[in-house]
């Protein structure tokens, strides 16, 4: 595995690679890997014949700066997880990223006003910023994101779509700990008692989709009661939606629910389908 720091040796890596008749997948990260991100490294290494992971904490999508400080930064142990599951590492520096100051605005359109658009303020246009500028430096066949962030994954075919780039978008399943709790960096900063608190959103989520006679008012009301009974639990939003368009249902049929819930000061997100 070669690990490079700089655009212009990713570049070249890449060059070696298409050289080599070789497909690329690419799997953009935050770092922090755990085994949800291990699962579409996997994934993308059998889909593709070479494997790019890039492990950036993007300062531009962060809307607020104490979670952008308290971020877990792990390159180390990253890079020991990834082993020989990829063939290229890209960690670049923020001045490596923006040494071309990130200036580009997005329109995502109705995908972004509601969720977790409104709550956190420029997160997907600096999502959208990112993701272009790696796959214009990777250009891969196909880039791997994971069905937590589904939002993003909607915003990120999105950018596909209006920026007319040819890679394939491929969702990969959540990945739960054995508790349930949806795996994500963010979860390392949750306490032993938070950790077990947390998987009451998953159970409370699939028990909402089980409800006799169910409705899309039921299944929320559901929700929001069981969350509220713990007093761990703050709740953002407990939205279901047309999992297509992520705008408002007045039917289960397509529908997925989507949670962002404060447990202490750590915002875990979530969602389940109908
Ligand atoms: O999902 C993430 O970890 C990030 O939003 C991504 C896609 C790597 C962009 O920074």
């Amino acid at each position: 595995m070669l690990i490079v720091n700089t655009v212009k040796a990713l570049k070249e890596a890449v060059l070696q690679l298409k050289n080599d008749g070789k497909t690329i997948g690419l799997v953009p990260t935050m770092g922090a890997l755990h085994d949800g991100h291990l699962s579409l490294i996997r994934r993308a290494g059998e889909e593709n014949d070479a494997v790019v992971v890039s492990i950036f904490v993007n300062p531009v999508q962060f809307n607020n700066q104490a979670d952008l400080i308290a971020y877990p930064r792990t390159l180390e142990a990253d890079v020991e997880k990834i082993g020989d599951l990829a063939d290229v590492v890209f960690a670049p520096s923020a001045e490596e990223v923006y040494a071309v100051p990130p200036t580009e605005k997005y329109d995502f359109g109705a995908l972004e006003q509601v969720m977790e658009g409104p709550q956190r303020p420029g997160h997907f246009n600096g999502v959208g910023i990112i993701v272009k500028r790696l796959f214009d430096w990777t250009t891969p066949d196909r880039a791997y994101f994971g069905e937590k962030d589904y939002q993003q994954l909607l915003i990120i075919r999105s950018l596909v779509k209006q920026c007319g780039l040819s890679v394939q978008i491929v969702p990969c399943p959540i990945v739960r700990e054995p508790n349930g709790l949806a795996m994500s960096s963010r979860n390392k900063r949750l306490s032993p008692a938070q950790f077990e608190v947390a998987a009451n959103i998953h159970r409370i989520m699939l028990a909402s989709t089980q409800l006799p006679d169910n409705t899309v008012a039921k299944a929320k009301a559901y929700v929001e009661k069981e969350i509220a009974k713990i007093s761990e639990f703050e709740l953002e939003y407990y939205a279901i939606a047309d999992k297509d368009s992520l705008q408002s249902t007045d039917t289960l049929n397509n529908a997925i629910g989507c949670i962002a819930v404060w447990c202490g000061d750590v915002r875990l997100i979530d969602n389940i389908m109908y």
